[in-house]
């Protein structure tokens, strides 16, 4: 069960990067598992596509969603590995302007608590404009793992890149740990 975060309404959207799924022949748990929890926080759905472990139909989709300006998080799932069809960090790279290490090393570092798979994973968190583009790896359980561990630092960076973000030093919520 994740705690609701923000009362602040965010919308996004969700990109299942599958051969299978595209061709039917896999239910896509790991679409549905990102909606329940961006759900719980106040996210509203306004995109979702299951695509083919294609470059070239997921960087078009990343770019789409992003240059609409009614995106403010796009979260993918698949295709992080190490296989040849494994793309969707190279799609990502290639339509963002800047990355956001701190929360794909969040997500391996708290992943690696729950398995040694998690090194293989290569997502990458980053923006383009005031889009926020994660990058899950494929299976539900490891959706919920990396998002959970994320979801302390997303509401304020989604407000961040909508330009409502106040100063951190200002917000004794977001200053936890600092003594
Ligand atoms: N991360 C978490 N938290 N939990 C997992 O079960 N599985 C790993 C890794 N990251 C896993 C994880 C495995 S088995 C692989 S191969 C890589 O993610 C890449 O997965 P993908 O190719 O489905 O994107």
């Amino acid at each position: 069960m994740v705690s609701k975060l923000t009362e602040k309404a965010f919308f996004y959207a969700v990109l299942t990067a599958s051969d299978k799924g595209s061709r039917g022949e896999r239910e896509d748990a790991s679409g549905a598992a990102i909606q329940d929890i961006l759900g719980s926080i106040g996210g509203t759905g306004v995109a979702y596509t299951v695509v083919p472990d294609d470059k070239d139909e997921i960087a078009p989709l990343l770019r789409r969603w992003s240059d609409s300006g009614e995106i403010d998080l796009i979260v993918t799932t698949g295709g992080t590995g190490l296989s040849p069809r494994d793309v969707t960090p190279d799609a990502t790279l290639a339509v963002i302007d800047f990355q956001v290490p701190g929360m794909a090393e969040v997500m391996r570092a708290e992943s690696l608590k729950k398995t040694p798979q998690a090194m293989l994973s290569r997502a990458v968190v980053g923006v383009r404009g005031r889009t926020l583009i994660v990058n899950l790896p494929g299976s539900p359980k490891a959706v919920r793992e990396c998002l959970e561990a994320i979801l302390p630092a997303l509401p304020h960076a989604v407000e961040t890149l909508r330009g409502e973000a106040r100063e951190c030093a200002s917000r004794p919520e977001l200053r936890q740990g600092r003594g």
